[in-house]
């Protein structure tokens, strides 16, 4: 296998787009990171695009082919393929990609992630949300994501000393951190007040609790390592890719608390890239609800069950923190569009491990993680990067 770097990344502004269409927003994020990689097109050897519900949304499918089509490709005749796994497509997208190269299968691959959200009403977009879990056991009986995560909180609330004041400053840090994003769909600082005093969404979570619907798109190109000179003066190296399942339901899981996807993806990497927690400078977690966050931080293995309310409390994940969490704003600040949100973190680790991240910098950042969840948990994308 060869060694993978990152050599172009571009991201479309995260927010609700009434000016731009789906292709609109792959065909400018995509523009965005091969002229990053000081590429020409017709270089790509193979796109992988990262889509979960365009069926639902926009009522297009076929999405490789649009893609291909509209990025002035198709009579290239590179091969195009969509990717779906609700929330995690992306993040199984850049997976693709690097698998593509490392096997030799493609020397110069792009991996995307676009949906276009806000052209349905709420009640629809719920509905396209939730056939990421299990549509018999949780959707047909009203289960929603917020629905779902709540019942994760609940559990999680009755089992571990979590305050909801502790929670609330998971969403007050990742608004600091959109703030100082320049592509977040929410710029604005909150306060306790603003979690605590928000609507009520799913007992115990509020609006503030929980990731918007958005609209957009970003897009990453992989080289191997060896020649990623060639394109840029910064390549960032591909330390570990690993995946990892679990049930789609909620009720069958072994601990509705602690998502063993991330457990076992996370171990995963950590051993690809023969690292340890402690070498991990910044990590963007799944935060579509604040309580996945601190789910996130524990079964990563950053710490022990039950203590991520304490230490985010603390500000141990802030921007100036011992770990960053979600120095982009995340999923709850910089906006979820869930096709690009997995490769919009990898956007955000090859910034910070470029030094490019502006007023959201992490000093000295060497080593960053990303970490992308599908559904409750069902599916899991965790990757390490590295300067080089
Ligand atoms: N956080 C903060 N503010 C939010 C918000 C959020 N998550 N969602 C919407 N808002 C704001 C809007 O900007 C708007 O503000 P304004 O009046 O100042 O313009 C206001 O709240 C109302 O927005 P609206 O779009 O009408 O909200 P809604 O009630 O239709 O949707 C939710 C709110 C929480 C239901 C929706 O954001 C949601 O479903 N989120 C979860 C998405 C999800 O499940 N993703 C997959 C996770 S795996």
């Amino acid at each position: 296998m060869r060694d993978v770097a990152v050599i172009g990344v571009g991201c479309t502004n995260f927010g609700e787009w009434w000016d731009r269409s789906f292709r609109n927003l792959f065909v400018e994020a995509g523009v965005m990171a091969i002229e990053d990689a000081n590429l020409a097109g017709e270089q790509i050897d193979a796109m992988y695009v990262g889509n979960m519900s365009a069926g639902r949304f926009i009522e297009q499918e076929h999405i490789g082919a649009l893609i291909a089509d509209y990025s002035g490709l198709a009579t290239e005749n590179i091969p195009s393929t969509r990717v779906e796994a609700a929330c995690a497509s992306g993040g199984l997208a850049f997976r693709e990609a690097v698998i593509a190269v490392a096997s030799g299968m493609a020397n110069i691959a792009v991996a995307a992630g676009v949906e276009k959200m806000t052209d349905v009403d709420t009640s629809l977009s719920t509905d396209a949300l939730a056939a990421a879990a299990d549509r018999e056991w949780e959707g047909f009986v009203g289960a929603t994501f917020p629905g779902l995560y709540a019942m994760i909180a609940t559990d999680y609330m009755h089992r571990y000393p979590l305050t909801r004041e502790q929670l609330a400053q998971v969403a007050i840090k990742n608004h600091y951190n959109g703030a100082r994003n320049p592509i977040a769909q929410f710029q604005k600082e909150i306060t306790l007040d603003t979690v605590l005093n928000s609507t009520m969404v799913a007992d115990p979570l509020r609006l503030f609790d929980c990731s918007p619907i958005t609209d957009g798109a970003a897009a990453v190109v992989v080289a191997p390592l060896e020649t990623a000179k060639k394109y840029t003066d910064t390549p960032i190296k591909v330390l570990a890719t690993a995946q990892a399942s679990d049930t789609i339901a909620l009720h069958d899981r072994r601990d509705i608390s602690t998502l063993d996807a991330t457990v076992a993806a996370g171990n995963r990497a950590f051993k690809m890239a023969g690292l340890e927690r402690k070498d991990i400078d910044f990590v963007e977690v799944h935060d579509c609800f604040t309580i996945a966050e601190i789910c996130a931080i524990e079964d990563l293995g950053f710490c022990k069950k039950g203590e991520a309310g304490r230490l985010t409390a603390e500000g141990y994940t802030a921007l100036d923190g011992n770990l960053p969490v979600n120095t982009s704003g995340g999923l709850k600040a910089c906006g979820h569009p869930v096709g690009a949100t997995g490769i919009k973190q990898v956007y955000e680790a090859v910034l910070q491990l470029r030094g490019d991240a502006g007023k959201r910098q992490v000093a000295g950042a060497e080593i960053g993680m990303t970490q992308n969840v599908g559904g409750t948990g069902a599916t899991v994308a965790a990757h390490i990067f590295g300067r080089t």
